[in-house]
């Protein structure tokens, strides 16, 4: 089955998870990483919510050697398949002293164990209950290093939709998560960026944390 196939099978079968139809396009993996492309000298790196590994294949051509990259994904399915890339796909291959950890599970039990100089992070946060995004973005920013860059993406029209169809608790969890990501927005956020060529459009947002 073809990556974009399985994608939406698994969004019809888990869509609190999933969030999209398709996996993401090359232009939003590439506006994703741009931060992640600058970076000098060894790194630590974690992909929150990796999919069948369209943020991946982007990151891991800049991996160098002394690189680590933590790689999460909850799905074990579309893990499956991003395993099976780094097996078979020539773009997927790295130097020998690179260390890639393909990790099956939450990421809230992963990232609480190293500290990171970049994350990338897509996990569908207009999907979850405000407490689960005041947890995950208070983790993320806790293990990222000084200095370090989270880079989020957030669909730029869907949260519209679903706002003016919701109810009233959709609505009233909605600006809840905007209150919270806004305000984790007003200490961190550097950079945002729209990429049109995605379904849907997105917004890339790039946190630093203070170095
Ligand atoms: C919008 S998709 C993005 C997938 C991929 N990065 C892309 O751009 O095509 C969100 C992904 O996050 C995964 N996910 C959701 N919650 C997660 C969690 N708590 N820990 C790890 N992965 C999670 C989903 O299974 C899904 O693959």
């Amino acid at each position: 089955m073809s990556h974009q196939g399985l994608f939406l099978r698994q969004f019809f079968a888990d869509f609190f998870h999933i969030g999209a139809i398709l996996p993401s396009s090359r232009s939003l993996a590439r506006a994703a990483v741009a931060y992640l492309a600058q970076k000098q000298g060894p790194a630590r790196v974690l992909e929150a919510g990796a999919g069948t590994g369209a943020f991946t294949r982007e990151i891991v051509p800049l991996l160098q050697p002394g690189d680590t990259m933590d790689v999460v994904e909850i799905n074990p399915k579309l893990m499956a398949t991003l395993r099976r890339r780094f097996e078979l796909e020539f773009g997927f291959q790295t130097p020998e002293d690179v260390a890639v950890n393909l990790i099956t599970n939450d990421v809230r039990h992963v990232a609480r164990n190293h500290q990171y100089d970049y994350i990338v992070f897509s996990l569908p946060l207009t999907n979850f209950p405000p407490a689960l995004v005041q947890e995950l973005l208070e983790l993320m920013m806790a293990q990222l290093k000084p200095g370090g860059v989270f880079s989020y993406v957030h669909y730029i029209f869907i949260s519209r939709f679903k706002y003016l169809f919701g109810g009233s608790t959709v609505k009233a969890e909605m600006q809840a998560n905007r209150q919270i990501i806004g305000s984790f927005a007003a200490r961190y956020q550097i950079q945002r960026r729209a990429v049109w060529l995605n379904i849907p459009p997105s917004w890339v947002y790039f946190w630093q944390k203070p170095g």
